[in-house]
């Protein structure tokens, strides 16, 4: 690492701040003596809580931006687990940006019984791998796959609602790419391009209260 060239011993501590940002920064692990090497996909999978190879196939690049962008699965388990003994017989769920499927994992791993599960999601690569990964699972629900949650009107949600009664869940996380990360384009908060979708995601959750209030 260049930055500890010429360092003898402890670095002076100018030397460990920047050493501590590049690594922040970059997910770097240390591999060796004054080595640095960035987490590779697989690492991040098993460090997220997917299924080992959950995005095998996607692009390494794909791998770390989806990757990146999910839900951390235990996390996320430990807050739905409280569904379990509610639902014992199942639930439906509205997945909004579902990405590589985070909560559909989730839920699968605390062993709630999905009967339909309606997952909006844009990327057609991350549609894919939550397919991929229903059917090796041997999911015996439905999946039904929606691209663009601008398109989510109340017909559609009325549509779908009616013909299973109604969703148990609604679950979603939007893009934070204008907020966070280091995957941002633009600091432009809540207005953003994308971040903006989050907007999109009350639109829905009203629309589904009213529905199933009707
Ligand atoms: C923060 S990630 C959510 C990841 C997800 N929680 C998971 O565990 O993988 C946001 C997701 O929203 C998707 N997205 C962006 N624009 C969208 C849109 N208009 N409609 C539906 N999904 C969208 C992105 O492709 C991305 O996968």
């Amino acid at each position: 690492m260049k930055l500890l060239e010429g360092c003898d011993g402890i670095p002076p501590e100018r030397v460990q701040r920047a050493v501590i940002h590049e690594c922040r920064k970059w997910n770097l692990l240390w591999v060796g003596r004054n080595r640095v090497a960035p987490l590779e996909p697989d690492e991040v999978e098993m460090l997220m809580g997917f299924p080992k190879d959950h995005t095998r196939g996607m692009s390494r690049t794909d791998r770390y931006k989806s990757l990146g962008n999910a839900f951390q699965i235990h996390t996320v388990a430990y807050h739905f687990s409280v569904l379990r003994d509610k639902f014992p017989n199942g639930i439906n769920v509205l997945s909004l940006f579902s990405g590589i499927g985070g909560a559909e994992v989730a839920l699968h791993r605390l062993g709630i019984h999905m009967k339909n599960v309606v997952s909006v999601e844009i990327s057609e690569v991350n549609r894919n791998v939550v397919r991929c990964w229903w059917e090796q699972t041997n999911q015996t629900g439905n999946l039904i796959h929606l691209a663009d949650v601008k398109e989510l009107d109340a017909n559609r949600l009325e549509q779908l609602m009616f013909s299973f009664g109604g969703f148990d869940l609604v679950v979603g996380g939007s893009p934070c790419n204008n907020l966070t990360g280091s995957n941002r384009y633009h600091r432009d908060g809540l207005e953003g391009k994308e971040s903006s979708l989050f907007y999109h995601y009350f639109r829905i959750l009203d629309l589904v209260k009213s529905i199933m209030a009707g």
